[in-house]
């Protein structure tokens, strides 16, 4: 492919920047995950606890990543690279991330996938005929049917790479412009409705109210574990995006704006899907029974349900497609930058790959037995299938590590010269402090505490 250094893209404006990095923080991990792991863990507390881990563990490192990519104006393997050429081991780091970019994205298309079948259901009205009991069984079926897994998940992928084959302000930042500010006018608008529902009270002290008898250590880990996932750190997509901005751009300034987006979009989640369970005094047993069967099945039963359920799995959708477009973007910028191949073949032929990798994902929730069989040990006598598997390994061990790698590298490795430029006026230089020492010592100690935990290593003193 071409010889010739092509130049890199940038951002139009800091807004572009903005809606871009939260589009790819805002996904899956709000509208689904987030949900279903506070409800689990009994609301407030854990919501306070969460509140924390982004603020102490998430900014630091989302700024760290932000840092890395602007100065270095590289792609994740780059950046590494670029500030320690010396020392060539960090360049792993930023292969560890275009990796997990990598895995994340094939499993996340075939879960967004389905959220594509489902705005289909709705707008042809399916759900307001079906029993909220029975809408589990619609899901089973549609799980078991390999041509629309398959359908959906390549139509979801082609979309992804659809928009990353523009560019940087020509697709990605152009079409953010379009799906983020259509996002938030929906989920304004849906938490709008839903707050009008008489299960709307319970929910607000459910959410807001801590009850701290409710968490256990497991409920801490959980929180920052996700909150990795939601800002989308620890793999380099803000580190690419980051790459992307000018001179110009404060990075504190974008870094918060992006991390309070996350966040309250991620609660209004919550405030837009309590209401309708408790107005209905559902149980919610399964992950992903809340957004793929008992809301669809409660929204229909709504006046304009319909119309609800479409704006709902759209908005899923979006969401979805904003982070997918920062996934792929990772994987074919380290293709552009180290490989110095052309774009748009490359994002065709790293996305096929993505794709196939993605297959098994697509066909492992009952479709094909040999692809559903639960083969992958995740301790305590839990069995994994192909796509939990690659969640877990991504979101429980790479995301943690490459946060932690990277605070490492920022923290301690570079020097207050290499980075301090980032940090120019009187505030700045308070929260330069702050931060280096956030970064130096809380940050790196709090996710490696994690990673022990799961690795069995802490149980004698944390055994609850
Ligand atoms: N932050 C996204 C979400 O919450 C997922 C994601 C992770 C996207 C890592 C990019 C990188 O769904």
């Amino acid at each position: 492919m071409s010889e010739i250094k092509q130049s890199r893209g940038h951002w139009g404006s800091r807004l572009g920047f903005v809606l871009a990095a939260t589009g790819s923080a805002i996904g899956l991990g709000n509208l689904w995950k987030f949900p279903y792991i506070t409800y689990e863990n009994g609301g407030g507390a854990f919501v306070l606890i969460y509140l924390f881990c982004i603020l102490l563990i998430g900014i630091p490192i989302m700024l760290a990543e932000l840092l890395l990519g602007k100065r270095t104006q590289s792609n994740p393997v780059g950046a590494f690279g670029v500030f320690r050429p010396e020392q060539p081991v960090w360049k792993l780091v930023g292969v560890l991330g275009v990796f997990t970019g990598f895995v994340i994205l094939s499993y996340y298309s075939v879960i967004a996938g389905w959220t594509i079948e489902y705005s289909m259901k709705a707008v042809m009205g399916q759900f307001s005929t079906v029993a909220p009991e029975k809408a589990g069984e619609m899901f089973v079926a549609f799980l078991g049917n390999p041509y629309k897994q398959m359908l959906w998940h390549f139509v979801f992928m082609a979309m992804t790479v659809a928009i990353v084959i523009g560019g940087v302000s020509k697709g990605i930042e152009r079409w953010s412009k379009i799906l983020m500010p259509a996002l938030i006018a929906i989920i304004l608008f849906l938490t709008f409705q839903a707050l009008r529902l008489d299960g709307a009270r319970q929910a607000v002290v459910f959410i807001f109210n801590p009850d701290f008898s409710q968490l256990t250590s497991h409920s801490v880990l959980e929180a920052l574990g996700h909150a990795f996932f939601t800002l989308s750190l620890g793999m380099g997509a803000m580190l690419t995006y980051g790459s992307y901005m000018e001179k110009k751009v404060d990075i504190v300034k974008a870094g918060v704006i992006v991390a309070v987006m996350d966040t309250v979009i991620a609660i209004m989640a919550c405030l837009m899907m309590y209401p309708i369970i408790f107005t209905n005094k559902v149980e919610v047993k399964e992950s992903i029974g809340i957004i793929f069967t008992s809301i669809p099945a409660l929204l229909a039963r709504l006046p304009f349900g319909n119309m609800l359920a479409v704006m709902f799995f759209l908005l899923v959708c979006f969401a979805a497609l904003t982070s997918a477009i920062s996934l792929l973007e990772v994987v074919v910028s380290w293709g552009v930058d180290e490989l110095n191949w052309r774009r748009k073949p490359t994002t065709l032929l790293l996305a096929s790959v993505v794709f196939a990798f993605g297959v098994p994902s697509a066909l492992c929730n009952g479709t094909l037995p040999l692809f559903s069989a639960k083969f992958f040990p995740k301790g305590g006598g839990e069995w994994l299938n192909y796509l939990d598997a690659w969640d877990y390994l991504a979101s429980n061990w790479f995301l943690p590590i490459g946060g932690f790698m990277t605070a490492v590298f920022v923290g301690w490795v570079l020097k207050k010269e290499e980075v301090i430029g980032e940090f120019p006026s009187k505030t700045h230089k308070v929260i330069y402090v702050v931060w280096r020492f956030l970064l130096k010592f809380l940050t790196p100690v709090g996710v490696l505490v994690v990673m022990l935990y799961k690795l069995g290593a802490l149980n004698f003193i944390m055994a609850k």
